[in-house]
C-alpha cells in the first residue's frame, strides 16, 4: 500500500515552506497519516533552471507518481534584467513557455497526477531595499524586483493555467487583500512570515476542497492510514476493543486497554 504523495516543487518560497510556521509544514500537519508531503524546493531558481532538471525530479518511469504537484516559479524570473546579463531575469514570454512545458510534463506523469500552480506573491519594495543595504555585493543591489513586475508574471501564469485547465492560485491578489500585508507578510520583503504562509495554506485548501477531483485530495475527505488498528484504543463494557472510532463513547465509562 502506498500513501498518496504530494510534491512541493519550486524556488525559495517552496524550499523555506517547512520553516517558520510555513505552508509546507501546515500541509504536513493536516495530512498526517493521509499523504506524504515531499519537498523539492530550490532557492533562487527560475523556471529556466527547473526545466533543466524536470526529468530528474519527476522521471516518467517512477514507480510511484505524485497525486498532487504544487509548483511555484516566477519570483526570480520577474527580476529585471542586469546590464551584465547575469540577472536571474527570464523574459515573460520565455517564462510562460517554460511553465507550459513544466505543466505538460507533470500532467503526463499519470492520469491522476493533479496540479496546482502558485503565481508570484507580491513584495514589499521598501523592505527589499532595506535588506539589500546590508549586503556589500553591488550586483545584488543593482537587481530590480518590483511589485508591479511580480504582478505581471503572475497574471501571465494565471492566463496560461486557464488555457491549460490547470488550477492556479493568485497569491499576488490574495496576499494584498490583507489590510496590513505590507508589514505582516514578509521577513525581508520577499519571503513569507507565518502570517503570509497562512494565506498560502488557506488558498491551497480552498482549491483542494472545491476541485472535483476523483478521489478528492482534500484532507477531510481522505482516509487516515491504519485507522482501524489501534492496540491501545478504548474497550467497551465487555472488554472488547472498540475498533471503529465512531464506537468510542467518551461520555460513558470508557476503559483504555
Ligand atoms: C499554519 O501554521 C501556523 C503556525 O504553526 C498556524 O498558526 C496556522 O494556524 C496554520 N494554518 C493552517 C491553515 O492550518
Ligand atoms: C531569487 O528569489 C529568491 C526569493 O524568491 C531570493 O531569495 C533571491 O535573493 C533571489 N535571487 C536574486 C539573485 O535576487
Ligand atoms: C514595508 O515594510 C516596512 C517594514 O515592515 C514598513 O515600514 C513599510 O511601511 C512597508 N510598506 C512599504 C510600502 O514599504
Amino acid at each position: 500500500m502506498t500513501r498518496p504523495q504530494f510534491v512541493l516543487f519550486g524556488s525559495s518560497i517552496v524550499q523555506l515552506s517547512f520553516g517558520n510556521g510555513g505552508w509546507g509544514a501546515n500541509l504536513t500537519d493536516l495530512y498526517a497519516r493521509k499523504a506524504d508531503i515531499v519537498l523539492r524546493g530550490y532557492s533562487g531558481w527560475t523556471s529556466r533552471c527547473a526545466l533543466q532538471v524536470l526529468d530528474k525530479v519527476f522521471p516518467k518511469d517512477a514507480g510511484v507518481q505524485p497525486s498532487l504537484v504544487i509548483t511555484y516559479f516566477g519570483g526570480n524570473d520577474s527580476i529585471g534584467p542586469h546590464p551584465s546579463g547575469l540577472s536571474p531575469h527570464v523574459p515573460l514570454s520565455e517564462y510562460v513557455d517554460n511553465m507550459r512545458k513544466i505543466a505538460t510534463h507533470l500532467k503526463g506523469l499519470s492520469e491522476t497526477t493533479r496540479l496546482i500552480f502558485l503565481g508570484a506573491p507580491p513584495v514589499n519594495e521598501t523592505l527589499i531595499q532595506e535588506s539589500k543595504r546590508l549586503t556589500s555585493c553591488t550586483f545584488l543591489k543593482d537587481l530590480v524586483r518590483t511589485n508591479e513586475l511580480c504582478g505581471k508574471y503572475s497574471r501571465a501564469l494565471i492566463e496560461l493555467c486557464r488555457e491549460m485547465d490547470v488550477k492556479v492560485i493568485d497569491l499576488w491578489t490574495a496576499i494584498q487583500k490583507k489590510n496590513d500585508w505590507l508589514t505582516t507578510c514578509f521577513t525581508d520583503g520577499i519571503h513569507l512570515t507565518a502570517e503570509g504562509s497562512n494565506i498560502v495554506t488557506e488558498e491551497i485548501l480552498k482549491v483542494l476542497k472545491e476541485a472535483n477531483w476523483e478521489p478528492s485530495l482534500h484532507w477531510e475527505s481522505m482516509e487516515a492510514e491504519f485507522s482501524e488498528i489501534n492496540p491501545f484504543g478504548p474497550v467497551n463494557s465487555d472488554g472488547i476493543l472498540a475498533l471503529n472510532p465512531s464506537e468510542w463513547d467518551f461520555h460513558r465509562n470508557v476503559q483504555w486497554k
